[in-house]
C-alpha cells in the first residue's frame, strides 16, 4: 500500500458534477446547501481525528440500521473531507458486498473489486482506484455477492483487515458498509475496526432500529452518530 501511495495509473477522472448531483462535495463551496454540508463534514472529521489521535486507532465502520439511511453518501464526503488535510492518505473499502452504489456514485466503471478479495492472485492495485484528487484511495465493490458475510469472514479478508490496522498512522481507513439490520455482514467486520460512525435518517430511522444496531456494535466505540437527510438549517447561521 505505501508503495502504492502516489501511483496513479488506473487513476481515473472524476466528475464534480456528477460527484455534486449525488450528494458529494469535492471542493469547498460557498453555496449554502454546499457548505451546511461540508461544514457538518469538517466537524465530523476533526472530531474522528481527536478520536483516533488519543486512542491510537485507524480505521473506522460508518454503518447505519437500515438501507438508504445515506451511509455512502457520509462515508464519501467524510472520506474526501480528511483526504484534505495533506499529511493524511485515506483509504475507502467499501464492504457493501450485496447492493453497493459506491462505484455508481463516483462514476467508476469496473469489474474487480473487493468481492475478488479471496481469490489467490487477488491484486488490491488492480481492485483500487486512486482519485486523480490528493490522497484518496477507493477500493469498491464491483460485482453483487449473496453470500457475503462468508467473504468477509474469510481468511483472505481477514488478512487484508489485518494489513490495514498495521498500517502507519498517517493512513486512515473507512469502511462503507451495508446495513447492521437484516443481515450479519457487519457482525462479522466487528472484530476488524476500531470505530463506528452510526448514520440515521431523520423521520425514518425507529428509536428501536437503533437501538437494535448499536446492540451489534456494541463491543466498538461509536465515534459519532449522523443524523442525515436532517432539515434543521440552524448550523448554518453560525457560518464563518
Ligand atoms: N443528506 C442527504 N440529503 C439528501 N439526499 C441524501 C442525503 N444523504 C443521502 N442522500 C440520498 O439518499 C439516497 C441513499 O443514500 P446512500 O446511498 O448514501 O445510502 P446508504 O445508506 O448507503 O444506502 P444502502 O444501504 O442502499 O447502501 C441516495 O440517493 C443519496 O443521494
Ligand atoms: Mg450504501
Amino acid at each position: 500500500l505505501q508503495r502504492l501511495k502516489g501511483e496513479r495509473t488506473n487513476a481515473p477522472a472524476i466528475d464534480p458534477h456528477h460527484l455534486r448531483r449525488h450528494g458529494i462535495f469535492l471542493e469547498d463551496s460557498i453555496e449554502s446547501e454546499a457548505r451546511v454540508a461540508i461544514s457538518a463534514y469538517k466537524r465530523l472529521r476533526t472530531q474522528i481525528l481527536f478520536e483516533f489521535n488519543s486512542h491510537g486507532s485507524n480505521s473506522f465502520l460508518v454503518t447505519g440500521p437500515t438501507a438508504g439511511v445515506g451511509k455512502t453518501t457520509v462515508s464519501l464526503n467524510l472520506a474526501i473531507n480528511l483526504a484534505k488535510l495533506t499529511n493524511l492518505c485515506v483509504m475507502l473499502v467499501d464492504l457493501d458486498l450485496r447492493g453497493s452504489s459506491m462505484q455508481k456514485v463516483l462514476g467508476l466503471n469496473a469489474n474487480y473489486g473487493f468481492e475478488r478479495i479471496a481469490d489467490s492472485d487477488f491484486s488490491y492495485s488492480r481492485a483500487s482506484v486512486e482519485l486523480k484528487w490528493r490522497n484518496l484511495r477507493v477500493l469498491p465493490c464491483t460485482q453483487r455477492l449473496d453470500n457475503s458475510s462468508e467473504l468477509l469472514l474469510s481468511p483472505q479478508a481477514k488478512s487484508f483487515f489485518r494489513t490495514m490496522r498495521d498500517l502507519p498512522k498517517n493512513f486512515l481507513v473507512i469502511y462503507d458498509s451495508p446495513p447492521v439490520l437484516g443481515c450479519d455482514d457487519v457482525l462479522a467486520v466487528t472484530g476488524d475496526v476500531d470505530a463506528v460512525v452510526m448514520v440515521v435518517e431523520e423521520g425514518r430511522t425507529s428509536r428501536k432500529e437503533l437501538n437494535d444496531a448499536m446492540e451489534t456494535v456494541v463491543n466498538l466505540p461509536i465515534v459519532s452518530t449522523v443524523i442525515n437527510k436532517s432539515r434543521d438549517r440552524s448550523i448554518d447561521k453560525y457560518y464563518y
